[in-house]
C-alpha cells in the first residue's frame, strides 16, 4: 500500500490525516514533527505512526504533506531535500510559491495547496496549483485525497491568493457574522446556547441550500424576502451602510495581505 507523510502535526494535519483515516482513500500514513505533544496526540489519535525524523517520514513516502508554518518550511526543505527523489511534495503553507519551494527541492514534484480549517469538520474548501514537474497522475492522487476532505479545485497559482482570501481566511469572517446574529439573538431575549445553534444552522443551511438547487444568492434573498416583511426591514440596514461594499473590501485586503507575504 502506498504511504502518505505528514511533516507536522498540528491542526491541518490531523484534520487531514482524519479525513484520510475516513475516506475510501486507502493509504499507509506516518507523521513527523519535532513537537513532541501534537506527535503523541497524533498517535494515539489515529493510531498511525510517528516519528521525531523528518527525513525518515519522507524517505518511506511516495506523498510527503508538509504542514508546517511558513515559517519553518525552510528548515524542513533543506532537512529532507537529500531524500527526496521520487516523492511528490505537497506543501499546504499559505504564500509560500511552487517556485521557492521547487528552488529548494531542485526541481521535484511539487503540488501547492490552499486548504481551509473547516477541514476539521470534513467541510474543507480548497484552492490546489501543481509546479512544472508535478503530473496529471499526482494531481489525480492530491485531488482525491482533498476531496476526500470537502472540496477542492485545481488552477493556475495566481489564483490562489484570492482562495486565500475567501476560503482560507473564511471561517474565520463567517465565524465573525455568526457572533454578531449570536449577540442580536441574546439581546433579544434568546439564550446564548439557543442563538448560537440557531445562527450556526442558518449558515449551514444556507450555503447548503444555495448548493444543492444550484441557486444564485439573489434568488434566494428573493425567496425569503416578502413586500414590506422583516427580511425586507434587515436587509434595507445592510444596504444603507453598504455592508456588501465593506465585505468585498474585508476579501480585498486579505487577498492582498496574501499577495504581500508571498515568496
Ligand atoms: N490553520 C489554518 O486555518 C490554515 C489555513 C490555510 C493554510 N494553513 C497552513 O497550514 C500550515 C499548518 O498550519 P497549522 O495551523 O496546522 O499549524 P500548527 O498547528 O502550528 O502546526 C504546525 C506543526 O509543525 C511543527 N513544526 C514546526 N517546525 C517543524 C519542523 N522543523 N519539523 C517538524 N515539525 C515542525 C510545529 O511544532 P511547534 O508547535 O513546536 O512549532 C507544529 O506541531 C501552515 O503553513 C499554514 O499556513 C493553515
Amino acid at each position: 500500500m502506498k504511504t502518505t507523510a505528514f511533516i507536522g502535526t498540528g491542526r491541518m494535519a490531523a484534520a487531514l490525516i482524519s479525513c484520510i483515516c475516513k475516506s475510501s482513500v486507502s493509504r499507509n500514513i506516518i507523521a513527523s514533527d519535532k513537537n513532541n505533544i501534537n506527535l503523541a496526540r497524533i498517535k494515539k489519535q489515529f493510531k498511525i505512526k510517528t516519528t521525531t525524523d523528518n527525513k525518515e517520514a519522507a524517505r518511506n513516502s511516495d506523498i510527503v504533506f508538509i504542514c508546517v508554518k511558513p515559517q519553518d518550511i525552510d528548515a524542513v526543505l533543506d532537512e529532507i531535500k537529500d531524500v527526496v527523489k521520487n516523492q511528490l511534495i505537497v506543501s499546504i503553507a499559505a504564500g509560500i510559491r511552487l517556485k521557492h519551494l521547487e528552488n529548494k527541492l531542485k526541481n521535484k514534484r511539487i503540488i501547492r495547496v490552499m486548504p481551509n480549517i473547516n477541514c476539521i469538520a470534513g467541510e474543507m474548501a480548497a484552492g490546489f496549483s501543481a509546479g512544472k514537474y508535478a503530473t496529471k497522475e499526482d494531481i489525480k492522487n492530491v485531488s482525491g485525497i482533498l476531496n476526500s476532505a470537502g472540496i477542492a479545485f485545481f488552477m493556475k497559482e495566481d489564483l490562489l491568493d484570492a482562495v486565500t482570501g475567501i476560503s482560507g481566511s473564511g471561517p474565520a469572517f463567517f465565524a465573525y457574522f455568526i457572533d454578531a446574529f449570536v449577540k442580536a439573538g441574546v439581546k433579544n431575549g434568546l439564550p446564548r446556547e439557543t442563538a448560537f445553534k440557531l445562527a450556526c444552522q442558518t449558515a449551514l443551511g444556507t450555503g447548503r441550500l444555495l448548493m444543492e438547487k444550484n441557486l444564485s444568492p439573489d434568488k434566494l434573498i428573493a425567496m425569503v424576502a416578502s413586500k414590506k416583511g422583516t427580511t425586507v426591514a434587515g436587509l434595507d440596514v445592510l444596504k444603507k451602510h453598504k455592508a456588501k461594499n465593506i465585505l468585498i473590501k474585508t476579501i480585498d485586503a486579505a487577498v492582498k495581505r496574501s499577495k504581500e507575504l508571498g515568496r
